[in-house]
């Protein structure tokens, strides 16, 4: 071995040589455990996994933070009493992620079994609504009993592993329940040239003044979910003080669909979740594949990847609005909550993957004293999964107690009877419902009650 002149190179080379006579295969496996270790972390950095820092805490969760006017009877009197928002929610050990979380729900979620008895509700344009009543032997008859309307997601119907954790649990309340599908869903056929979208609350309107006048002593109430949520504050918001709804629960409504739109189509992951709801759209779009032919672009709808794109070629075609940024403009429900004017909860998670917290409407919501905002730190979208074997959501049970509390309050909201006889609202009521199409596209739709003869029973 030939010695160099410098001890520091003399050095190097000896221990080059030292690494040299370590066998290869060690080499391989300390790159290998690197690799693994860098793409654990990139995992749980991009799935945004809160597994240590929860258990850190010992899995005893983050609190409800709440938003409301200070003036809040409904806070001050409700939601105050209620135990389950007043604690923690603490997430399933194993679904310490809001992808995580979302993902099981979708793809298993857990849900109880439910059975539905379907009745076929005839709208006056002609449309087809498949309501879902729970049949459960809990569910008492009596006409007093709260009935509670369930407005679906995007592409969800009554068979939803979501819907069935509430209607179950809700039913097991000794409620009524009725799943209210939009137009298309839950395997009816789409009987007319009106289709639903993201703001469509005509065919809430109808249900809930037809469900008011055929049990005109039963507490109605309304858990919109998602799409659900943003339609039913709409709705709330559009008709103020006129509406025969006793209290209400949004659950994480996107709010906003503009500022939506831009953050699902920004990061990977959202990217991700986009392309999922677009695949969803598509598919009911191809269940209706003659009508949408008929009224919309076929081949830009078989070929939207993203529901911006599926919207351009389907919903702004059928709904007749002039781009895609009008039509989430108009039917964002963000504009409409300061008219908002029965009890309403409000739940979202911050960390949901789909329906971002940019969108929630933290002042206006604060300006209502009829609504209370509630955000938990965890959840994902519609999840919320707690306990070791995610059995449970818990909005399902937060909103459950809400609603609980509210209808033993003196706080449930009352229609105001509507004393002159001779009002336009009145006469457009006698004569039954229609729908105006405007000039601008945007349809205006007008009254309400069906007449008897709409409706079929079936089953
Ligand atoms: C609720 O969560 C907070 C913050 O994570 C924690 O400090 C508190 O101890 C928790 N409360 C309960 C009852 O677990
Ligand atoms: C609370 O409501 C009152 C009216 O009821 C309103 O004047 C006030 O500005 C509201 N507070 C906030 C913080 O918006
Ligand atoms: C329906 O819309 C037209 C404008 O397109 C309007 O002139 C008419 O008054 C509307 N009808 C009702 C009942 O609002």
């Amino acid at each position: 071995m030939e010695l160099d002149s410098s001890t520091t190179s003399n050095g190097y080379l000896l221990l080059l040589k030292g690494l040299s006579l370590i066998p290869i295969s060690h080499y391989a496996f300390a790159f290998i455990t690197l690799i693994i270790f860098l793409l654990i972390s990139i995992i749980y950095n991009s799935l945004e996994i809160h597994f240590f820092q929860d258990l850190f805490s010992g899995f005893s969760g983050s609190p409800v933070q709440f938003s409301y006017n200070s003036s809040s009877q409904i806070y001050h009197a409700v939601v105050s009493n209620c135990r389950i928002l007043q604690g923690n929610y603490s997430v399933t050990p194993w679904l310490s992620s809001p992808h995580l979380q979302t993902i099981f729900l979708n793809f298993f979620g857990n849900p109880p079994t439910v059975k539905y008895k379907r009745q076929l509700f005839t709208t006056s344009d002609g449309g087809t609504l498949a309501l879902d009543w729970v049949t459960s032997s809990d569910v008492s008859d009596d006409e007093s009993t709260p009935i509670v309307v369930l407005i679906p997601g995007l592409t969800s119907d009554s068979s939803s592993p979501y819907l069935k954790h509430l209607a179950y649990h809700t039913a097991k309340r000794g409620w009524k329940v009725v799943v209210s599908n939009h137009r298309g869903f839950g395997g009816v056929p789409i009987t007319s040239d009106c289709f639903y979208n993201s703001g469509w609350t005509e065919d809430t309107r109808t249900v809930v003044n037809y469900l008011h006048k055929e049990n005109p002593r039963a507490p109605l109430f309304i858990v919109g979910t998602s799409i659900g949520a943003n339609i039913l504050v709409k709705y709330l918001g559009e008709d103020g003080e006129n509406t025969p709804v006793a209290g209400a629960v949004a659950v994480c409504s996107p709010w906003d669909l503009l500022i939506g739109d831009r953050y699902i189509n920004r990061a990977p992951m959202q990217k991700l979740y986009n392309k999922a709801l677009a695949g969803g759209q598509r598919d009911y779009a191809k269940l209706h594949q003659p009508q949408f032919s008929r009224l919309a672009n076929w081949e830009g709808i078989e070929k939207s990847l993203s529901v911006r794109e599926f919207d351009e070629h389907a919903t702004c075609m059928v709904g007749k609005y002039e781009t895609v940024d009008t039509y989430y403009r108009r039917c964002s429900s963000s504009t409409y909550v300061q008219s908002v004017s029965v009890p309403l909860l409000c739940i979202s998670a911050l960390d949901d993957p789909v329906c971002t917290t940019e969108a929630i409407p933290w002042d206006e919501c604060k300006a209502n004293k009829n609504i209370v905002l509630a955000t938990v730190k965890h959840g994902g979208h519609l999840a919320f999964f707690e306990g070791i074997t995610a059995s449970s959501l818990w909005w399902v049970r937060a909103t459950n107690e809400f609603l609980s509390v509210l209808h033993s309050s003196h706080y449930m909201h009352e229609q105001k009877k509507i004393s002159t006889p001779n009002t336009l609202l009145d006469s457009s009521i006698d004569q039954g419902p229609y729908v105006n199409v405007t000039e601008d596209g945007m349809v205006a739709a007008l009254n309400n009650e069906p007449t008897t003869d709409n409706q079929k029973k079936y089953r």
